[in-house]
């Protein structure tokens, strides 16, 4: 099985807080940490510790972040030949507050903002022999397209995780294999106003909304709302939660997990990535999972 995530790359800088600073409030931090993140790495490094074979595409700097997350998704056995290295681009840098069993982030794009079309039209080929595609919006929203548009017209599966929130045409939706929002990103693709069954079961077993420590929710073709319920957790920092949700989840649905299965699978995945500090540190194998099942 061969996934492809076309996205960010991210060196996260956080801070911990006592509690969420209110508007023109100063607030001491307890502690200053760098950890690799960034959207599409994290969902990359999620699939490759649950095993699958995983190719990561996008942009970096030459500065030391740069080579410390390049050197990093290696590590966590992330194929990286297709990561262009840009020499005028700092490295995407994240400014990330956690506390109150929450968090708060800033992205500062740097070289994700060069994932641009012609990035994807001089990798899109590459993409031809996976199994599936994997998208975030930390890149421009034109290579987003872009790329659906091409999966679409060659036949490849392809999941956007809508985050951070932008809007998403209705016909790009149509071309989408599984779309995962959440709430907040729900609201604003869907409109508030729409009565979520119903939207679950317009879109089924392609619309998957997160919801958190709430777990997730999916309308199947048979008609049912499949609510996965909350999963109990230490929670040490949710950074990371949702992109090992998205990046489990891929995982199972391309080894012919049924859709209940590889939410149920995601949800675990999840809250187990909370129990530990930074968005990939807590990311789980295979067996921790199931065991955890
Ligand atoms: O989803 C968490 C990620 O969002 C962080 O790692 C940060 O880099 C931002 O992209």
């Amino acid at each position: 099985m061969k996934l492809a995530v076309v996205g960010s790359i991210n060196m996260d800088m956080t801070v911990c807080v006592e509690r969420m600073p209110k508007k023109g409030e100063t607030l001491l931090g307890e502690s200053l940490r760098y950890a690799p993140g960034g959207k599409g790495a994290n969902q990359a490094v999620a699939m490759a510790k649950l095993g699958a074979e995983v190719w990561m595409f996008g942009c970096v700097g030459t500065d030391s972040n740069g080579k410390a997350v390049l050197g990093n998704l290696a590590e966590q056995g992330v194929h990286t030949d297709y990561i262009q290295i840009l020499e005028k681009e700092p490295t995407g840098l994240a400014l990330i507050t956690v506390g109150e069993n929450d968090n708060m982030i800033i992205v500062v794009s740097g070289a994700n903002a060069k994932v641009d079309v012609d990035y994807a039209q001089s990798i899109c080929s590459k993409l031809d022999d996976f199994d599936m595609v994997i998208l975030q919006h930390e890149i421009p929203l034109e290579t987003v397209e872009y790329v659906v548009n091409y999966c679409a017209e060659k036949g490849i599966k392809v999941t956007l995780n809508p985050a951070p929130a932008a809007k998403v045409s209705e016909e790009l939706i149509e071309k989408l294999t599984y779309i995962t929002p959440n709430e907040l990103e729900t609201g604003l693709i869907f409109g508030k106003e729409k009565n979520i069954n119903t939207l679950l079961q317009k879109y089924p077993e392609k619309l998957i909304i997160t919801r958190g420590a709430q777990g997730a929710v999916v309308g199947l073709k048979n008609k049912e709302i499949f609510q996965i319920p909350a999963n109990r957790v230490d929670v040490v920092d949710t950074t990371g939660a949702g992109d090992t949700f998205n990046g489990a989840f891929c995982v199972r649905i391309a080894k012919g997990d049924t859709m209940k299965d590889a939410l149920r699978f995601a949800n675990i995945a999840a809250g187990l990535s909370t129990e530990k500090f930074g968005a990939q540190a807590g990311m789980p194998t295979e067996e921790e999972v199931l065991s955890r099942i």
